[in-house]
């Protein structure tokens, strides 16, 4: 059966608009905001899903939400008000370009522009901090987020062999705000 409950009546196709498996909706845009102390449990539980090694840990998490020059933002989906990624930046004194550490969006919201989203908010955050870009590493063959940075328009600038717990080559990516 097709799964857009397309039914022939004669000749004309037919469609069932009232099929609650059929949706033209986007889903809501999330909300893009610094995270909070209450958010640390839904962070820890992300950051499991997301990566095999180099996670961070709780007491990692609660030092970027305090620290001065770090930029720890969350997208919250209007729905159910659950956490469905998170992106981490901070500057460096010694540095005019801001680093983003991590970016991460939840199995279930990957593909709807929430990564473009929180990574928009960061350079505009990390701009507005002062800087004039942002530096990042991802390994050589994380091609989701590779494309995420490229699409941005990230550009390649050195490679760091084993630079990742699991030996990964690691890309290192900066974009020069204009
Ligand atoms: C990388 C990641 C954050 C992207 O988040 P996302 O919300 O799914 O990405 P978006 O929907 O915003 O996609 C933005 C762009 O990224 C690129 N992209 C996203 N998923 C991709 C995929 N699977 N393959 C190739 N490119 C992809 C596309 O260019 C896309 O633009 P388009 O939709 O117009 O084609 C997400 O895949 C993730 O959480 N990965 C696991 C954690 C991780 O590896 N983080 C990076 C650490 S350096």
């Amino acid at each position: 059966m097709s799964p857009y409950n397309v039914t022939i009546a004669g000749e004309i196709p037919v469609l069932e608009f009232g099929n609650p498996d059929y949706t033209m909706t986007t889903p809501p845009k999330p909300n893009v905001r610094r995270a909070r102390q209450q958010d640390l449990d839904q962070l820890l539980a992300l950051e499991l899903l997301s990566f095999s090694g180099d996670r961070l840990s709780r007491e990692r998490f609660r030092h970027w939400l305090k620290a001065d020059n770090g930029l720890l933002l969350v997208a919250q989906s209007p729905s159910d008000g659950s956490i469905a990624g998170y992106a981490l930046a901070f500057t460096r004194r010694d540095s005019t370009m801001a680093r983003l550490y991590s970016i991460a969006v939840s199995p279930q919201h990957k593909g709807h522009g929430i990564g473009r989203l929180l990574l928009a908010r960061a350079e505009q955050e990390a701009r507005q901090m002062g800087c004039r870009g942002l530096r990042l590493e991802v390994a050589q063959n994380n091609m989701p987020a590779i494309g995420l940075y490229e699409s941005m328009g990230y550009q390649r600038f050195a490679t760091l062999p084993g630079y990742y717990e699991d030996g990964q080559t690691a890309v290192r990516m900066q974009k020069r705000f204009e």
